[in-house]
């Protein structure tokens, strides 16, 4: 019988992988999961404390998925948490999925919004072009480093890491390294998922050189199915219009980049 992706599915930890000290990776089997499309998220439910979105990890091992959470609140510190042989829900895939274009490419990630990149590059073609930033505070926190070389490894690439402080890699922040790529290069595709001022940068710059750019939006999300309106951005709801968005689009909304709204709904600067 096909699967209702609006029931919530529990699936068992099979593998923890700490990948930072305040990241993990937890694996788990489901065939859905395993499958999604670039950008798609989950909404987890960390039995006992709360439901949170996720964009699906990859996994190298058929019929597997993984989240890869940052632990910060409640919700995710819960979930960051959990041990292997412990339970979670999930319900989904959500969400449209990146616009793949071929050729040149520049994927733009920060901290956990490196995970929807590492499903792209999955999906890259054998004769594109890939640039993967990584952008980090410092060099504790760069993880899916030598993924990304891995999964790169049949295609003409470049995993440039960068960390705020200098600690490892290039210093200064990934827009900055963005900003000097696009100078010297015509990219056929960028795509970005990460902090929304980091994104919101990263759209700018590229759409000032006129190329094409898409950006995967975290915001507040409690339904994940387009009911609560807790995801809005200006008109947009980002968990069913989105969560990916064109450049073009991103910079005639008056909120991206400058406002979210916080868990009343209430919106605040950034
Ligand atoms: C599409 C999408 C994909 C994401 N993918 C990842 C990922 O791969 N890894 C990762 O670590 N984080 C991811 N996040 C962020 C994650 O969902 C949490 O927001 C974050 O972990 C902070 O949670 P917390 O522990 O502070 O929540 P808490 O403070 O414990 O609780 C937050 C409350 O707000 C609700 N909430 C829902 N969405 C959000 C939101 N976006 N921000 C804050 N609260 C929210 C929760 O349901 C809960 O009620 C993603 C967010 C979105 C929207
Ligand atoms: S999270 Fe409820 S409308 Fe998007």
């Amino acid at each position: 019988m096909q699967r209702n992706h609006n029931h919530t599915t529990i699936c068992k930890i099979e593998k923890v992988i700490d990948e930072t000290p305040t990241v993990r990776t937890l694996v788990f089997s489901d065939e859905l999961m395993s499958n999604v499309l670039p950008g798609q998220f989950a909404m987890v439910w960390i039995p006992g404390i709360n439901e949170l979105p996720m964009s699906v990890m990859i996994s190298q091992e058929a019929g597997k998925a993984a989240f890869t959470v940052r632990k910060h609140g409640p919700a995710s510190t819960g979930l960051f948490n959990l041990k292997e042989g412990q339970q979670l829900g999930i319900r989904g895939p959500y969400g449209n999925s990146f616009d793949l274009k071929q050729g040149k490419l520049l994927l733009v990630g920060g901290g956990t919004g490196l995970v929807p990149m590492m499903r792209l590059l999955t999906f890259v073609k054998p004769n594109d072009d890939v640039t993967l930033l990584i952008g980090a505070k410092t060099k504790d926190e760069v993880f899916f480093e030598y993924l990304a070389n891995n999964l790169l490894k049949n295609n003409p690439h470049r995993v440039i890491v960068t960390t705020d402080d200098g600690s490892y890699g290039e210093k200064g922040f990934v827009t900055e390294m963005v900003e000097k790529l696009v100078n010297q290069s015509k990219f056929d595709g960028v795509y970005t998922c990460g902090p929304e001022k980091m994104m919101f940068k990263t759209v700018q710059l590229a759409h000032s050189k006129g190329l094409f750019v898409q950006a995967s939006l975290e915001r507040m999300m409690k339904c994940g199915v387009g009911i609560c309106g807790s995801c809005c951005v200006g008109e947009d709801l980002v968990c069913k219009d989105g969560t990916i968005f064109d450049g073009d689009h991103l910079l005639s909304n008056k909120e991206f980049g400058y406002f979210y709204r916080n868990k009343a709904g209430i919106l605040e600067n950034y």
